[in-house]
């Protein structure tokens, strides 16, 4: 079947906001579909569960074959919490187990380029998001939405933002979560961000780059909400094409 059918046969409805690391990609995805009404789906939270199960499964030895060894036994799941509060929370589960916060340890982050550049996993994953957004209205974020998974989607965002301003953003982060991080230097984060996002552009399968219609935004001195506010204005308008 083509990608266009893949689209065309159903009431599916697709914005895809693809980037790289700490763009701003899932806050403003989540927004936006809180805004609109659509579901989220988080397919970088996917690709750190498999990564998360790798690792406690084989440290950090393990082959292709290892990994593609586990996913027929690995269920990913993304459940949305109805918790009253004005922006909708997703929890992740990985066999049945909530780990939200386990898959963005800095080891995750460290191995997670590895496991996605791998072409078993993203096949799997891939299948999963589309199944996931059949005859949904749906706002994705990752690497190849707008590339790879919904090369046809009805509205496709790259954010980008300077490589410090992505490391204040990532430290900024890291000091509300967890005293344990809070020795993380700017220039630290911002060489890890840039370590993985090499990689993940660099890769054979899937590799990380902006759709040629897409909108490119460069949110470096953006606020929050006037991402949000562009992403919407561009769907209210139906563009695919800029
Ligand atoms: O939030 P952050 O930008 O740090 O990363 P993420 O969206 O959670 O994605 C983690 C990693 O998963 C990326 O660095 C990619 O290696 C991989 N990924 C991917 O390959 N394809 C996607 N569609 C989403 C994530
Ligand atoms: O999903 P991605 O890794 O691209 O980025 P994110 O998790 O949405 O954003 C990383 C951090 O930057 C979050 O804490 C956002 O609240 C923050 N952010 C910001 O301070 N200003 C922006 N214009 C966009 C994001």
């Amino acid at each position: 079947m083509s990608e266009k059918h893949i689209q065309c046969e159903d009431e599916t409805l697709i914005i895809a906001i693809d980037g790289p690391a700490a763009s701003g990609k899932s806050t403003t995805a989540r927004l936006v579909a809180d805004k609109l009404g659509y579901m989220y789906i988080d397919t970088g939270a996917m690709y750190r569960a498999v990564t998360l199960k790798t690792i406690r499964r084989f440290g950090a030895q393990y082959t292709e074959e290892d990994v593609a060894a586990l996913l027929p036994e690995t269920h990913i799941e993304l459940r949305r919490e109805d918790n009253h509060s004005a922006h909708t929370s997703i929890k992740v589960f990985l066999d049945d187990e909530e780990v939200t916060s386990d898959i963005r340890s800095q080891e995750v982050s460290a191995e997670v380029s590895r496991v996605s550049a791998i072409p078993r996993v993203r096949e799997r994953l891939v299948a999963l998001q589309r199944e996931m957004s059949k005859n949904e209205r749906v706002v994705l974020d990752g690497r190849d939405i707008g590339t790879v998974v919904f090369p046809h989607a009805d509205v496709k965002v790259y954010l980008v933002a300077s490589i410090e301003e992505r490391a204040r953003r990532r430290q900024k982060e890291l000091q509300d979560q967890s005293a344990a991080t809070l020795n993380a230097s700017i220039d630290d984060l911002a060489a890890r961000l840039a370590t993985r996002d090499r990689f993940d552009s660099t890769r054979d399968h899937s590799p990380l780059s902006c759709a040629p219609d897409a909108l490119r935004l460069d949110t470096t001195n953006m606020t929050i909400e006037c991402q949000v506010e562009a992403v919407l204005e561009l769907a209210s308008q139906g563009i695919k094409k800029i």
